[in-house]
């Protein structure tokens, strides 16, 4: 693995050294369309968390300059695996599909198959597909995904496998191309990396220390995709609460939004993932005051019990973490809340479970991820000892579900009756006289429209909860 920063070009060199292997690349795939006498088809397939999603609309990007079209599975002449390892079950899954994918290519053989992502930042990952999976033709990580139509020159013009892992990286390149999935809202990275090292998690090893992206080029990309057709965008970063700490000129989360807030045409802000240690009341006002800021934080608890959020290293306590939910809650009454909670983290007894299930109880939260303890080989956590068996781990997880379910339903149920502001997103993919949209928390809305209303925010009647969605109606509007 090579801990080397890439070149020494600058962030536009690069850019402008990428576009120019992406000409590389069309003549390639236009030579081998000739030859096969059809257009070549790709399939990505993305595992995880927004960021990767959020990358994989840069391969897509790559991809459909360079020629090739989307294939409708992985039946494809260039199939990439986007991995995630925040769990082990994530791990197990890719090496599954490849199974499957190896199969595919005996029919193919020119088909070309690329893994990157967090996975690949393991160093025993690639050792093993280097000794089993040699069908692979291109892996790479996560720091150096701006040069995937170099990476993909490379692989088109070899016949072995092609590693290019590194360790980290301090360049951040601007302005590739990206295909988005949808037409009407975007993820947009304001930072990478993460420095917290909470002792269960494998982020930091894997996407490397925080770098904050400079708040013009911020501005600039959100600029240009409102006049794209964008009226959504969601602030993408491991831990937006401590954006821009360490540029040059620094600037705090809040500032950022306020001025994300004044982009004229656009419509709704979202963000991920806010760290408790980091909420400031600064960020509570601007959430407040910035009108276009979804009323919703995703604020992850991970643990209740304030002796294993010690040890998860979170610097938080449960005391701690209520204040911020009654501050939350004081200055934006009607906010909506989510969280993401571990159980079975090792050491963790029966009435440290309790305390979780007491902030469940207590914060009752709109929606909320529940995971089983996943060891992660690195992290401080997978070699303590206490590890919890999994049986006990199961029975406290089931119960937490439960909880969690009975709570978001009850949640979901109250705002029956309510009126509350929708983005019409979309026609509904069943019945054309329907619109989709979604409420500030996320929740999907049907009422009765047309696609003119698509990317407006309209006052809706929910006229009925149905679990996981609701039926509505416009009132009046805006
Ligand atoms: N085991 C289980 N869940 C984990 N997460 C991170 N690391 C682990 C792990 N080792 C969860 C955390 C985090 C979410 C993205 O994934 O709850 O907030
Ligand atoms: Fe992992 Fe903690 Fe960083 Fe989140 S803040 S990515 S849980 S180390």
């Amino acid at each position: 693995m090579r801990d080397f920063e890439g070149t020494n070009l600058t962030g536009k060199e690069e850019a402008q050294l990428q576009y120019e292997y992406l000409e590389k690349a069309k003549a390639y795939v236009a030579a081998k369309e000739q030859e096969k006498g059809r257009k070549l088809t790709y399939c990505v397939q993305t595992f995880g968390c927004q960021m990767n999603a959020r990358d994989s609309e840069k391969l897509v990007g790559i991809l459909e300059q360079a020629g090739y079209v989307e294939a409708e599975d992985e039946h494809a002449d260039f199939v990439i695996y986007n991995t995630c390892t925040v769990r082990e079950n994530a791990n197990n899954k890719v090496y599954g599909r490849l199974g499957y994918l190896s199969n595919y290519k005996k029919k193919n053989p020119d088909m070309m198959i690329t893994l990157c992502g967090c996975m690949m930042q393991e160093p025993e990952v690639v050792e093993k597909l280097k000794k089993s999976y040699r069908f692979v033709n291109l892996v790479f990580g996560t720091h150096n995904i701006y040069k995937f139509a170099e990476l993909l020159c490379r692989a088109l013009e070899s016949d072995s496998m092609i590693v290019d892992i590194w360790k980290d990286t301090d360049k951040i390149v601007e302005d590739l191309p990206v295909k988005r999935k949808f037409s009407f809202k975007s993820g947009v990275n304001i930072m990478f990396g993460c420095n917290n090292f909470c002792s269960y998690c494998i982020v930091p090893y894997v996407r490397g220390r925080e770098r904050s992206r400079e708040p013009q080029d911020i501005i600039r990309e959100i600029e240009g995709l409102v006049k794209d057709g964008v009226c959504e965008i969601m602030l993408l970063g491991q831990n937006v609460n401590s954006y821009g700490k360490n540029l040059e000129q620094p600037i705090t989360f809040a500032e950022l939004l306020r001025e994300v807030d004044k982009i004229e045409g656009l419509k709704r802000i979202r963000f991920m993932t806010s760290h408790p240690k980091d909420l400031s009341d600064d960020l509570i006002l601007a959430m407040k005051e910035c009108k276009k800021v979804c009323k919703h934080m995703h604020l992850p608890l991970q643990s209740g019990s304030s002796r294993i959020l010690k040890i998860m290293n979170r610097h938080y306590n449960k005391e701690r973490y209520l204040e911020l939910v009654d501050k939350l809650r004081k200055e934006i009454p009607d906010i909506a809340l989510t969280t993401d909670i571990i159980v079975g983290f090792p050491g963790e007894t029966e009435e440290d479970f309790l305390e979780t299930m007491d902030v469940v109880k207590k914060v009752g939260y709109d929606s909320a991820f529940t995971f089983i303890y996943s060891k992660r080989t690195g992290t401080p956590a997978a070699s303590m000892e206490n590890q919890i068996p999994a049986d006990v781990v199961k029975d406290r997880f089931d119960r937490l579900l439960k909880e969690v379910q009975t709570i978001a339903t009850d949640k979901a149920m109250a705002l029956e009756g309510k009126v509350m502001n929708v983005l019409a997103e979309e026609l509904n993919e069943q019945d054309a006289s329907l619109i989709t949209g979604r409420l500030d928390n996320n929740s999907v809305v049907h009422f009765p429209g047309n696609k003119d209303m698509i990317g407006q925010i309209y006052p809706v009647l929910l006229k009925e909860c149905k679990g996981f969605y609701y039926l509505g109606e416009v009132v009046s509007n805006e």
